[in-house]
């Protein structure tokens, strides 16, 4: 819609301050806005917000103010006035119990901010893993034009002439030092190298493959998702994205625009060819319940013949840098073109077919992004499972996995929660083999917010003997950069009376990643024995965390909360 002066944005007029008294409110805003140097030449202008995601706890964003720098210059150059604006951020590594629980705190925050200030358009700039998928939730419910930015990778570091990579190798190395392959004074070398520049995790990880995924939805410039934090080209990204905000305030491309349901599979076919974070399924399908798109757990089966193109860590062997230099997702794109729907329009207005058009496939001279004829893996990298264990579905990274226990039966070594795991986990009373299969439970979105904690770590007494991974089950999540036969998200969760609150130690787990099962072998009449002596799961007492419990949904959902999703 057009205002008075046929311009489509408000400026300083949007969202009018209640005083009831429009005219005053403009007034004031003009008054106050002169204190800080602003005259009728920079508030003649469309105005767009710059969402600051810096912060101390958040070494992925730490290029961060450099970014906001370059977005005012692009804001500025293409006739816009930037305002930045600070938000809540989530750094991966140093939030308690799990940047997760988080997440729609973020979203929620967001959305907020881009509804209560005046502003035609919005650059959002996030990184580390719950960041972007809060962000984009947060514009997919305000609908304001937006486009994301991210801080990109890190570089890679070095460890006596080994590349290293954060975290897959924090992992790798973390397991080798509980083998007994390293020792404490090379732990600490490796320590000092994992992480040696700002950025996100430098393998696809979830901030990789979310970045990847929002590329290809269309919320991002074409080619920004994989520049490396601190890069001239990242910094042109910025430089480019503030500027296209300024073209989306006059000509508005909303992002409920761009998220249709054709987006969406485009996205979940990038999903599984990037071998992407399982993370990733649970955010798409709360941005699709956001963007008011009927998208499903199931429905990502419909893609599980995609193969894997891209040959990165956790599961290949390269980073994010070298999938950078070898055009990164628009070559992606160009290899899976005949598997995308190509009249898709992201934020620049260009169809997927118009943005292909000129794009080369995969060169011959890089061994990172695949073709379809040559896949790195013909098929399969994520799996949605179903079962007893997991009557709603449950989800595995069968790339990372280690093949052989892909079909597997064992007995239950159960653990309460992240916790008690902690705590137990190398108890050699326990007993732990090779063939058992680890449960961990309570540690659901409403258990406790949903952690990372799913790839338990291997009993160190086994690991000491070579035993590099074993079937694992939970209700939690696991690091896009983490690795093994992790069966995640059971749904629904223990804590509201999942199958998986009823396992007990010896229990026999079957997995059967080629059938798409996980099952508790119990009979029927047991497990409702079972169920009749469950203890009801306390909820926090207060604040954010128990409003969240109270209204958050199954990992099945997204783990939205409830009054966050527009009801049809
Ligand atoms: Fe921030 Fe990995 S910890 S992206």
């Amino acid at each position: 819609m057009k205002n008075k002066n046929n311009q489509t944005w408000k400026g300083l007029e949007g969202k009018a301050t209640s005083y009831a008294d429009v005219g005053l409110s403009l007034y004031l805003r003009k008054a106050f806005l002169a204190s800080a140097g602003y005259d009728s030449i920079d508030l003649d202008r469309p105005l767009i917000a710059i969402l600051d995601t810096t912060s101390d706890y958040t070494t992925c964003h730490r290029d961060m103010p450099s970014l906001v720098q370059a977005v005012k210059r692009g804001v500025l150059e293409a006739g816009g006035l930037p305002f930045v604006s600070p938000t809540l951020s989530l750094g991966e590594i140093l939030i308690s119990p799990t940047s997760m629980l988080y997440r729609n705190l973020l979203a929620m925050e967001t959305e907020e901010v881009l509804s209560c200030y005046p502003m035609d358009a919005a650059v959002l700039l996030g990184g580390c893993d719950k960041t972007l998928p809060a962000q984009l939730m947060a514009a997919a419910s305000a609908n304001l034009p937006s486009i994301s930015v991210v801080t990109g990778p890190m570089r890679t570091g070095s460890w006596r002439g080994q590349r290293l990579g954060a975290c897959t190798d924090c992992r790798n190395y973390w397991n080798k030092y509980r083998g007994g392959e390293i020792n404490q004074e090379e732990l600490g070398e490796i320590q000092n190298a994992l992480c040696p520049s700002g950025g996100t995790c430098m393998v696809m990880g979830t901030a990789s493959t979310m970045a990847c995924l929002a590329e290809t939805l269309g919320l991002m410039l074409p080619g920004s998702a994989t520049a490396p934090s601190g890069s001239g080209d990242r910094l042109r990204i910025a430089v480019t994205s503030g500027r296209q905000a300024v073209k989306l305030a006059r000509e508005p491309i909303r992002p409920r625009d761009i998220l249709t349901r054709s987006a969406f599979n485009n996205a979940i076919t990038v999903l599984m060819a990037l071998g992407g974070s399982t993370n990733a399924i649970i955010h798409l399908l709360a941005l699709a319940r956001r963007a008011q798109v009927n998208l499903t757990l199931e429905d990502f089966d419909a893609f599980s013949s995609v193969p894997l193109l891209v040959n990165c860590k956790p599961t290949g062997a390269y980073w994010l840098e070298d999938l950078h230099e070898a055009g990164g997702v628009p070559v992606l794109l160009k290899a899976l073109e005949s598997l995308l729907d190509l009249d898709t329009r992201g934020l620049t207005g260009k169809t997927m077919k118009e943005l292909l058009e000129n794009q080369s496939p995969p060169e011959n001279w890089q061994n990172i992004i695949q073709t379809l004829r040559s896949p790195f893996v013909s098929a399969g990298s994520l799996v949605i499972l179903k079962g007893s264990l997991a009557p709603q579905g449950a989800v595995i990274k069968a790339a990372a996995a280690t093949p052989k226990l892909l079909n597997h039966r064992g007995p239950a070594v159960v653990f309460e929660s992240p916790k008690d795991a902690a705590q137990r986990i190398d108890d050699p009373s326990l007993k732990i083999t090779s063939n058992h299969v680890l449960v961990l439970r309570n540690a659901g979105p409403v258990g406790c917010g949903m952690p990372e904690a799913g790839s338990l770590p291997i009993p160190s007494y086994l690991a000491q003997k070579g035993v590099k991974d074993i079937v694992r089950v939970s209700d939690a999540r696991m690091s896009g950069t983490a690795f093994g036969t992790v069966v995640l998200h059971c749904s629904p969760e223990s804590a509201t009376g999942g199958p998986l609150a009823l396992v007990k130690n010896g229990d026999l787990i079957e997995l059967n990643v080629s059938e798409q099962r996980i099952d508790l072998l119990v009979e029927k009449t047991e497990m409702e024995r079972r169920k009749g002596l469950l203890i009801k799961h306390q909820l926090p007492k207060r604040g954010w965390r128990r409003l969240h419990a109270q209204h958050v949904l199954p990992a099945h959902l997204g783990a939205d909360l409830d009054f966050l999703v527009p009801t049809r």
